[in-house]
């Protein structure tokens, strides 16, 4: 138990009116115009509108917060009333089988065209089954800025190896790279369709795909230094200044394997990440700046784990059985986006790192992806190692990946959840997004409005809107004043739904709730940020090869932030979706109720 044996009791939820304010390029209320749905109906001057509550820490039962034990074996959550409140689940069922690898096809990527991404394996019956590498010793992941020489050398050289293996070798770096353009950029169909995208993002998938496409990473990689025990370093993003730079292995020697110039080069140190960047948004240039969003960056970080403790839907992403194609991607996915585009350059197509087909180009995604393995890790140790997803669609659905051995292994969902069975650690760092003052200081940082214009809106409606300009809604609540009880059994969460993103290119809005005052007039803040939706560029190739949009749902959980924002009593809040990029259409607007893995228990 080296590793995560934090105390994960106090993790700061929301607490009193955050209002968001943007450092630039968010639209804000003077320069775009809001969506008819609501009008101007008074300007006045001030101000402060309301925020005196008190901190709230997060509001769930010990038991699901209380350290457990990584190995142990999985809890049978009797019940898991994982959609209740949501969408009725999908029709078709069963879990994602390995595609047919003899059907491989070209991916498309935003303004490359197509591009052929596939293996140089395509016979299955090779394959075996995923045994744990029990034998092996334990690996020791530890945050890339605090290596020592040593391992920095050791690093660079396993890397080194990788790219110098001929191109065809399923185990250099070129075609680990491909893999991940295989599964994101459409290569395979789903077995047994012949137009249905196989994709591993924006789903439960997200996760323990990543995390056995590392470990085979990882393992290769050790292999060729021939030593069983190296371990990818993890990008510590999550910690204070030090961690949310670029880590300097990455950046101070261009001629290292793994340098890679396809990079915001504004962003190499000093430079500190920011999870909501927009392309051309300037990095703050102040100290104050610079604190200031350490502590947004820490809240957003706070607040994916906060809302989402009960709700592993909200926190992994949504339900995706074999056929299905709607995708819901989670708060922890959302964060890492956000490092993907940060990372990568502005300039489209914003190879490598801010375009999923090349990502695994650059050695940085893989020591990226080893922090938010990580970040699944903590979150299964606050739950008390209790399984997400007790549902065999999941645990049962397989992928496929080569070992150091050039061997296809197949390897299950169940295969991916223990990382002392996969014989991998993290080292167990500091996280100080669960310090009970992360809320405090960002609140102390936030500027009061000075202005005071009221706007009226109506509830979204059943028509799909093209989110041009900001739009402000009513959303109704299923239940006012709930108590702790039935907060205990559901969530509540925002739901955002039938969102047609454009897939060859990156697409962006921000959620945010406020208060309402009277009956249906908002005010001149947009609020608490919710969330936000946040899509790289992917291109799932329809047949024929014509572009799609692709429909996305985004569901982000608000229990603490209606507390915080002193709604729990209201039966209506304002919600406001504002666009950052990309052509983005939106179905609908609502609260559900999602009931919680706890429920039952
Ligand atoms: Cu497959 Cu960072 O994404």
């Amino acid at each position: 138990m080296a590793s995560l044996s934090f105390i994960a009791t106090t993790i700061s939820s929301s607490s009193p009116l955050h209002r968001h304010h943007p450092r630039k390029a968010l639209p804000s209320t003077t320069t775009r115009r809001f969506h008819t749905s609501c009008e101007q109906v008074a300007n006045t001057t001030d101000t402060n509108v309301s925020d005196d509550n008190s901190s709230s820490i997060l509001r769930m039962d010990r038991r699901n917060i209380l350290l457990g034990g990584l190995g142990g074996g999985l809890y049978g959550a009797a019940s898991l009333g994982l959609l209740g409140g949501g969408e009725p689940l999908a029709a078709i069922g069963a879990p994602i089988t390995i595609p047919d690898l003899t059907k491989c096809h070209n991916a498309t990527a935003d303004n490359v065209g197509e591009v052929q991404c596939c293996p140089p394996y395509t016979d299955i019956s090779t394959a075996i089954d995923f045994t744990p590498p029990s034998s092996k010793p334990l690996r020791v992941r530890k945050p890339a800025h605090l290596l020592s020489k040593d391992e920095v050398a050791k690093y660079k050289e396993a890397y080194r190896l990788m790219k110098a293996l001929p191109e065809d070798d399923p185990r250099s770096f070129m075609q680990q790279a491909n893999v991940h353009c295989q599964y994101c950029n459409g290569a395979y169909y789903q077995a047994g369709t012949t137009d249905t995208v196989l994709q591993v993002h924006y789903s439960w998938f997200f996760l323990p795909w990543h995390r056995l496409y590392l470990h085979f990473h990882e393992r290769i990689l050790g292999s060729l230094i021939g030593d069983d025990s190296f371990a990818l370093p993890f990008w510590n993003w999550d910690s204070g200044l030090e961690g949310m730079k670029i880590p300097s292995v990455f950046t101070e020697d261009t001629s290292s394997p793994v340098y890679n110039e396809k990079r915001n080069l504004s962003h190499y140190p000093p430079a500190i990440i920011d999870f909501e960047y927009a392309w051309g948004d300037s990095p703050p240039s102040t100290d104050e700046e610079v604190k200031a969003l350490i502590q947004k960056n820490l809240l957003q970080i706070s607040k994916a784990y906060s809302e989402s403790l009960t709700s592993p839907e909200l926190f992994m992403g949504g339900v995706l059985r074999a056929g299905g194609t709607l995708n819901s991607p989670g708060s922890l996915e959302t964060i890492h986006n956000g490092a993907h585009l940060w990372v990568g350059p502005d300039e489209a197509p914003h190879m490598d790192m801010g375009n999923f087909y090349s990502a695994g180009r650059d050695a940085m995604f893989y020591c990226h992806h080893s922090n938010v393995d990580r970040m699944w890790s903590i979150y299964r140790a606050m739950r008390g190692n209790k399984i997400e997803f007790d549902d065999s669609d999941w645990l049962d659905s397989t992928f496929v990946f080569v070992d150091e051995n050039k061997q296809l292994v197949k390897c299950k969902v169940s295969d991916s959840l223990s990382t002392l069975q996969l014989r991998y650690i993290f080292e167990d760092v500091r996280h100080p997004w669960t310090d009970k003052g992360v809320r405090k200081k960002v609140l102390k940082a936030k500027k009061k409005s000075t202005s005071l214009d009221l706007v009226r809106c109506t509830e979204f409606g059943s028509t799909s809107k093209s989110l041009t300009n900001t739009i402000r809604v009513l959303a109704s609540r299923p239940k006012k004043s709930r108590t702790k009880s039935e907060k205990e059994e559901a969530v509540e969460v925002l739901v955002v739904s039938g969102i047609q993103a454009p897939m060859n290119g990156p697409s962006r809005f921000d959620v945010y709730v406020s208060k309402l005052y009277g009956d249906d007039l908002a005010g001149p803040d947009l609020g608490e940020l919710a969330g936000y939706f946040l899509e790289l560029p992917h291109h799932l190739p329809s047949k024929g090869g014509e572009t799609k949009t692709h429909t996305f749902d985004l569901k982000l959980g608000i229990t603490n932030l209606l507390e915080d924002i002193d709604c729990e009593a209201a039966e209506k809040v304002v919600i406001s979706l504002v666009p950052r990029f990309g052509e983005i259409t939106v179905g609908g607007v609502g609260i559900q109720h999602l009931n919680t893995d706890t429920s039952s228990d």
